[in-house]
């Protein structure tokens, strides 16, 4: 059964961190990762009391030569009960490369992804942001009939590097296509990181008319130092789940000057500042981000 939330309650003072250094960090980096080392920087960070850790994609090799492994990184790590690990998927293709890859001892949840702006869907997923929601059609009813959970990504939500600033409305329209599809948490990405608090701020209130702070995640990119603070005017909006990377890792292949995810290790710092629970062991973050940083 699709969940909009993995089956969990995001309100109140839980904040739920989504863990994406091992698939958006590591997808960008331009040396080859082994499989052992992902393996030990998933494993490690399934210690911290994380409960979502992105740890590949099925995409094409071509394009993401990075995450050609996933099936391998999939197949080697130790799972820990609790946690979920989630690979994106952009088509069909790829879910059966899910499929394959599959076990029965993990909790996986997939993830689409699709654009707010034309320019940057064709960069990256090459085709339309119609045409993308049109391939994940058969994606999401595969996995609505599977029992697998299903989590969105709208990219480029005030800024796109190819076609400029992106309008409020046009997220939330591009919100709402991915949620006709089916009932799913969206994480909403600022994959350059140029937004600012008033921008996410207008662009937050015009999504949230389309869906509810419950089933938003914000997934902040740091390039414009803003990312802290565009997590704080998410938490005023009643958003409960944020994307990180540990280490600070992060890019975007298709994205031409995208930095690094937001760290996990400043934002359990801020959120525990604010006093906020995430149930995440900050020590075994601080020793993941030293490893991620070997890796660069
Ligand atoms: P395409 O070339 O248009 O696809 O790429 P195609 O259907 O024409 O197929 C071309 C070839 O790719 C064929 O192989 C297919 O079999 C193969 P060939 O005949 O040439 O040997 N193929 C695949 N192979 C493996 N797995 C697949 C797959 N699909 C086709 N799933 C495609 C379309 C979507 C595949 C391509 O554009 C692609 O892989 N894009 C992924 C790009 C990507 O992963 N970007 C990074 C993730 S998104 C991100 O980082 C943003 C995010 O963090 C949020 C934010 O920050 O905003 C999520
Ligand atoms: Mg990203």
């Amino acid at each position: 059964m699709l969940s909009a939330v993995g089956g969990e309650s995001v309100t109140g003072d839980y904040v739920r961190i989504h863990e994406v250094g091992p698939r958006d960090g590591l997808q960008n980096e331009p040396s080859v990762i082994s499989v052992a080392r992902k393996v030990a920087l998933i494993d490690l960070l399934s210690q911290s009391g994380l409960r979502d850790i992105e740890v590949g994609s099925f995409v094409s090799p071509k394009w993401v030569p990075q995450m050609a492994d996933t099936d391998q990184v999939l197949a080697q790590l130790s799972p820990v009960q609790c946690v979920r690990y989630a690979v994106l998927v952009p088509n069909k293709r790829g879910w059966d490369g899910f499929l394959d890859a599959r076990r029965d001892d993990i909790i996986t949840d997939i993830a689409v992804f699709i654009a707010a702006s034309e320019g940057f869907s064709q960069s990256n997923l090459n085709c339309s942001i119609a045409e993308s929601v049109d391939r994940l059609r058969p994606v999401v009813a595969a996995a609505k009939e599977t029992g697998v959970t299903v989590r969105g990504y709208v990219s480029c939500v005030t800024d796109c590097p190819f076609d400029g600033p992106t309008s409020p409305q046009q997220v939330a329209d591009t919100v709402a296509m991915l949620r006709d599809l089916a009932p799913m948490q969206i994480s909403l990405g600022d994959t350059i990181g140029q937004g600012t608090p008033d921008r996410i701020s207008a662009m937050l209130e015009a999504v949230l008319a389309v869906a509810p702070a419950t089933d938003l995640a914000g997934h902040f990119h740091d390039t414009g130092g803003q990312a802290l603070a565009n997590i704080a005017v998410s938490l005023a909006h009643g958003l409960r789940a944020f994307d990180s990377a540990v280490g600070g890792l992060g890019g975007c292949p298709y994205a031409p000057g995208a930095p690094g995810n937001v760290a996990t290790e400043a934002v359990l710092d801020l959120l525990a500042h604010s006093g906020y629970e995430t149930g995440v062991d900050a020590r075994f973050i601080a020793q993941a981000a030293d490893m991620a940083r070997g890796m660069r």
